[in-house]
């Protein structure tokens, strides 16, 4: 049998060859991006209390309104955003679905979009699998800021969208107004879209905020925003997002979503309903003091950290002390021989390019990462 090729990324993706890698050789897995520790009580109560309460059919496409005004009321409080629940919420199956469905709603084959690597990996084969063109621009190392000289020599009368992620996954860095700003300047007199993959929006540290492209209302009128409960909740396993954006986007991009899955788990729109509505406290406490813990602990390790991560829960680091191999090869050598997995910053790049990097997951119990380091430190 043929089967078509939709996209050109090599194989299965890093993140379970790494996390299988791991369970092999029974390492400590600061890889794939989930956390290790139980979620709150309370979320995990709601879901059964909606499952037994009979909350178990079909949702309206869009999502539950409580939900989506849940979100609304939340995103006021938060960051002052008026934002309709019905014409501008739209509830996922998760940020990487959100992705691939904005994606559809606006590529045709032929088009660009422009991608700033190191990029999360799904945005390179979702523009492929519509037919587009991917059109990577580097980040520059070692702050990873945006240099937007290069955005702008790479923009074409093809470019149709360019997608961007703050807080950042791989390397932690956070865009600023000032980012935001160069990117209008960039698009203004143009038909270009936006992505903003925004799911680490609640976990920025060190007393900054998180700029939402929401914030921007010239930026707005032409952006998807993508969210993930899962980065909020510490449940990833339930796959569960949302896409906020203007009413005619909105429209759009329920257009593929009706056809692609309908709607999205119910027990769990209302557990996540209840849950928004009644805590709103600030949730980046817990990993911002995790991260602390992580890089005093890593201290004692023979790894470089250029710069402490900003947001995310991913903290990039070098191996340039310890071996010049390259960051595959490393980073499976770590796992085998010293039982601690983490990911390669090279599969972040189309082109596979290699700074002798690897990132580790530290949305982690401390014993988790107490042990890790501890393994670690016995390379020096
Ligand atoms: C930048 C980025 N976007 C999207 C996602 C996926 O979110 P979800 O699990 O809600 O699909 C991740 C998960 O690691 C991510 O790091």
């Amino acid at each position: 049998m043929q089967f078509p090729q939709k996209h050109t990324a090599a194989g299965t993706t890093i993140f379970t060859v790494m996390s299988a890698l791991a369970q092999q050789h029974n390492a400590i897995n600061l890889s794939q991006g989930f956390p290790d520790f139980a979620i709150d009580e309370r979320l995990a109560h709601a879901l059964g209390a909606a499952a037994n309460e009979g909350y178990n059919q079909y949702a309206p496409m869009a999502g539950l309104p409580a939900l989506r005004q849940a979100i609304a009321a939340n995103f006021a409080h938060r960051y002052g955003l008026a934002i309709d629940p019905d014409t501008e919420i739209t509830i996922t199956p998760g940020a990487t679905y959100g992705i691939y469905t904005a994606f559809t709603a606006i590529l045709q084959p032929g088009d660009e979009v422009i991608v700033l690597e190191p990029a999360y990996d799904s945005y390179l084969p979702n523009i492929e699998m519509n037919g587009a063109i991917p059109v990577p621009v580097a980040l520059s190392a070692p702050s990873f800021a945006v240099d937007w000289q290069r955005v702008a020599d790479a923009i074409t009368p093809k470019t149709k969208a360019i997608i961007v992620n703050t807080p950042h996954n791989p390397t932690g860095a956070i865009w600023s107004r000032e980012d935001w700003d160069q990117l209008a300047a960039l698009v203004r007199n143009t038909d270009i879209f936006i992505l903003s993959d925004e799911v680490y929006e609640q976990l920025v540290f060190d007393g900054q905020q998180h700029y939402s492209v929401l914030k921007h209302p010239e930026l707005r009128q032409r952006s998807f925003a993508l969210y993930s409960f899962g980065k909020v909740y510490n449940n990833t396993g339930w796959k569960m997002g949302y896409c906020i954006a203007p009413p005619a986007l909105t429209t759009a991009f329920r257009r593929i979503h009706q056809f692609l899955c309908f709607t999205v788990n119910t027990p769990a729109q209302y557990a996540l309903a209840a849950h928004l509505a009644h805590h709103t406290e600030p949730i980046h406490q817990l990993m911002e003091h995790k991260r602390n813990h992580f890089l005093a602990l890593m201290a004692y390790t023979p790894f470089t950290i250029h710069a402490p991560t900003q947001g995310s829960y991913f903290q990039v680091a070098s191996y340039e002390r310890i071996s010049s191999l390259p960051d595959h090869q490393f980073a499976e050598w770590l796992t085998r021989e010293h039982g601690v997995a983490t990911i390669p910053v090279s599969a972040f790049y189309k082109n596979g390019k290699d700074d002798k990097l690897i990132r580790f997951c530290f949305a982690k119990k401390e014993t988790t990462l107490e042990a890790a380091v501890e393994r670690l430190s016995r390379l020096g």
